[in-house]
């Protein structure tokens, strides 16, 4: 599978999940606390392969710095997700009106960073990298994502 495609793919299901999140109601306990685990599992998943494998191709490829800036960002980012976003979730009640605002920030501040991975970093790496190395690095990418989500499952 082309690497590209892969994380487009998992770049579909998460903008479905957090926005699924972000609906949900104060009475949705539940749901919400279902919803925010397994966000939580595809994201570190997603953003593992991400910074093990594919941020490192794009790096091996260029000699520009301003690549490297966008590598550098697109991690800042996964951590302060990891790091702020999420953590505030799991301090907050999850039947607060404080705890939907937190939801709809998690969903914002995804929907951003897929975005600027779509129209930026993409493009860029199928300039730099070829057809045949983008499959082989997919591969790569999907046998990792297996592993880690039975790790994290
Ligand atoms: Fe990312
Ligand atoms: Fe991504």
């Amino acid at each position: 599978m082309d690497a590209i495609t892969l994380l487009r793919d998992d770049h579909t299901m998460l903008r479905e999940l957090t926005q699924q999140f972000a609906d949900t109601a104060e009475k949705a306990v539940e749901t919400r606390k279902k919803l925010l685990k397994r966000i939580e599992m595809e994201l570190k998943a997603h953003t593992t392969i991400e910074e093990e494998l594919f941020y490192p191709a794009l790096l091996d490829a260029s000699d520009d710095i301003k690549d490297a800036r966008m590598v550098a960002e697109g991690i800042e980012e996964h951590r302060a997700a990891d790091k702020k976003v999420i953590p505030d979730l799991h301090k907050a009640d999850e039947s607060s009106i404080a705890y939907s605002g937190e939801a709809k920030v998690l969903k914002d501040y995804i929907f951003h960073h897929l975005k600027e991975e779509e129209e930026e970093m993409f493009p860029r790496v199928r300039e730099l990298i070829g057809r045949k190395e983008l499959q082989e690095l997919g591969e790569k990418m999907l046998a990792r994502k297996k592993e880690l989500l039975g790790e994290l499952a």
